[in-house]
């Protein structure tokens, strides 16, 4: 029997996910699953898009910091007989603090669903995307990609290595017909800083919204780029780092968030 094509968005149940599954349901046929640990909020979306634009929606209640939780989503796509067709790996959190106060369940969490889970859901999609040869593969980095991050030490490395990670996937790809994207969004009003514990800090000044950046990638993968910066104020940020001395933006990333 053969399987439904679908398309996965990890940390559906907020921010720049939600926006992606809303602007997808409105805009592709596929089926859709979203993916999160609140599945209230999961469900809520769910019945949304499925009332408004007809589609099927699937979600999954799991917790991607876990060990072994991307072949936990992968088994439970497979027993709703859908295929992963498309792939956005957009779950992730930050903690503005250094790195010694943190506690160290914290850091392998993040390390885990930043970059483990991410890259054991690629590794494991990548096959059938082969063979079908088409697929979509979108990775939601950061703009703290592109320089050290005092006080998100562990979170900028993380998101160097999605950068660097999907930049050289999309050279590995191509010629098989899977497109590859790493998004770099700047700061983005959503409940990551919540989370991060980052309000009052200068990068929360001037924040786009969910749906400007979901725009934005969606565009960008439409293009076939590799990598996108969102956010005009963002854009020159890969430039200037690479004429500015190291130190400097080392320094200036870190008063962006001191607090
Ligand atoms: N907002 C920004 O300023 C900004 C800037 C650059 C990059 N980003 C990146 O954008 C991505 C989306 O973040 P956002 O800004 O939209 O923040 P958000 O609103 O906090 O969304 C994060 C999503 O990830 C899910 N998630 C967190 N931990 C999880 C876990 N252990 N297992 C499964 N799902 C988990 C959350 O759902 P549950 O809590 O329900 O599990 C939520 O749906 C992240 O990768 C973030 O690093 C954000």
């Amino acid at each position: 029997m053969s399987s439904t094509l679908a398309t996965v968005i990890t940390g559906a149940s907020s921010g720049i996910g939600e926006s992606l599954a809303r602007q997808l349901a409105a805009s592709e046929p596929q089926a859709l699953v979203l993916v999160a640990r609140r599945t209230d909020k999961l469900a809520l979306l769910a019945q949304e898009l499925k009332t408004h634009h007809g589609v099927r929606v699937e979600t999954i209640g799991l917790d991607l910091e876990k060990p072994g939780a991307a072949h936990e989503l992968l088994a439970a796509v497979q027993a709703l007989g859908l295929e992963i067709d498309t792939l956005i790996n957009n779950a992730g959190f930050g903690i503005n603090e250094e790195l010694a106060d943190m506690p160290l369940d914290r850091v392998q969490g993040m390390m885990q669903l930043n970059m483990v889970a991410l890259t054991e859901l690629t590794h494991a999609v990548l096959p059938g995307m082969r063979s079908r040869k088409q697929g979509r593969i979108m990775n939601i980095a950061s703009v703290a990609a592109f320089q050290p991050c005092p006080r998100f030490a562990v979170y900028g490395a993380t998101k160097a290595y999605v950068l660097s990670l999907s930049e050289a996937l999309a050279a590995e790809e191509r010629k098989n017909g899977i497109k590859v994207l790493a998004v770099c969004p700047g700061a983005t009003r959503t409940e990551f800083h919540d989370v991060a514990g980052n309000h009052g800090t200068l990068a929360t000044k001037l924040m786009d919204t969910p749906d400007t950046v979901a725009k934005t990638a969606l565009r960008a993968w439409k293009c076939g780029c590799s990598s996108v910066v969102t956010g005009v104020m963002n854009k020159p940020l890969p430039l200037i780092n690479r004429v500015l001395p190291r130190c400097a933006m080392t320094w200036l990333a870190g008063k962006t968030v001191a607090r």
